[in-house]
């Protein structure tokens, strides 16, 4: 018999839902909320608002495209952190109160476990290859940048991670001193296509083992822009798409030695990537470029796999309703993994 589970995401900007038939996705709906942009970043309140407006909406369309009726489903899965508490709680007390009224459990998903295991989602009837236990997985997005070894669907060691900010605040922030709006990932992304990447230069931070250190970087690309500007006030102007194409290949080039470096240390060469920084195109370019040089089998997300959805939310949800781990209605949502 099939298993349908809701899943609702609603950690940080994007509220989503998504219906899943066992590992195979229906419907995976996202709200982005537009509101953020002009303030150069998600304003806590603001997306909390967005997300009670959005919800039931988004659901509503979500099981209409699935073409299913809620009372098929068998559980609500949904975030419960990390996140933004105020839009955690949204996602967390609808699932609540709609299993409710349907009679059916809740899973609550930690959010970072969910992009890694967003990797075993079926889309449709065609072979898919699933990366083997243990692989590595590099999950990048805005508030995490970690290297975790997967042992297991719920068994997860973090084996390096960032001492301060994340790739995708670095690509963020980077954006923002170049004066482009919020988030500014995509669009240097978008910028670095027609630029050189070896036009300027940025010291690489030395830090020891697996970890990670973006905050450097963000300080040298600020000075550099400052002392450029000061000779040249239109010099940003004049080198955008150089300037994204070099912080861009900087910040790549450092996730892939360490992922490297892991990946020869641990004698494991299925790798994935997992999160918002995974869309970004250089990285999956250069990926594949490893792929050959060291061996890999490498693993990445169809792009609407990549950032914020409810999709991955859904397939954690169904291996743990294999479980029967089912949480209670009286669970609370989390900032910060414990
Ligand atoms: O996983 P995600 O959607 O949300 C969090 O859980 O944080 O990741 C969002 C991050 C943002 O920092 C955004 O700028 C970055 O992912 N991002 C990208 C690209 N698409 C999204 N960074 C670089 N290149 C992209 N194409
Ligand atoms: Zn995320």
């Amino acid at each position: 018999m099939s298993i349908y589970i809701l899943g609702i995401e609603s950690s940080c900007d994007d509220t989503s839902a998504a219906v899943l038939r066992d590992r195979k996705v229906l419907s995976n709906l996202i709200a982005n909320q537009e509101i953020h942009q002009s303030f150069g970043g998600v304003v806590p309140e603001l997306a909390s608002r967005a997300h009670q407006q959005n919800i039931i909406p988004v659901t509503e369309h979500a099981l209409q495209q699935a073409k299913i009726s809620k009372n098929q489903l068998n559980a609500v899965a949904f975030t419960r952190g990390p996140g933004l508490l105020g839009s955690l709680l949204v996602g967390t007390s609808f699932a609540k109160s709609f299993a409710l009224s349907l009679g059916i459990p809740i899973i609550e998903i930690d959010h970072m476990d969910a992009h890694i295991l967003a990797h075993f989602i079926v889309e449709d009837q065609t072979e898919k290859e699933f990366p083997a236990f243990p692989f590595l997985c590099l999950t990048v997005s805005g508030g995490h940048t970690q290297i975790v070894k997967v042992n297991d669907h719920f068994d997860f060691e973090t084996v390096g991670k960032t001492i301060d900010d994340a790739a995708g605040e670095a690509f963020d922030k980077a954006a923002k001193i170049m004066g482009l709006p919020y988030p500014g990932g995509p669009l240097i992304d978008k910028l670095a296509r027609e630029g050189n990447p070896q036009a300027f230069h940025f010291p690489e931070p030395a830090v020891p083992g697996f970890d990670y250190s973006f905050s450097g970087l963000k300080t040298s690309f600020l000075y550099f822009l400052r002392d450029k500007l000061k000779e040249d006030s239109l010099f940003i102007e004049k080198n955008r798409t150089d300037l994204a194409a070099s912080i861009q290949n900087t910040i790549v080039d450092i996730l892939l030695k360490k992922l490297s470096a892991a990946s020869q240390s641990y004698g494991i060469t299925d790798i994935a990537i997992a999160g918002g920084v995974s869309a970004n195109s250089r990285l999956r370019k250069a990926l594949e470029e490893k792929k050959s040089e060291l061996g890999w089998r490498i693993f990445i997300p169809k792009f609407e796999y990549c950032t914020d959805n409810a999709a991955m939310i859904a397939i954690t949800g169904y291996f743990k309703y294999l479980k029967k781990d089912f949480a209670w209605q009286d669970i609370s949502v989390y900032a910060r993994r414990a």
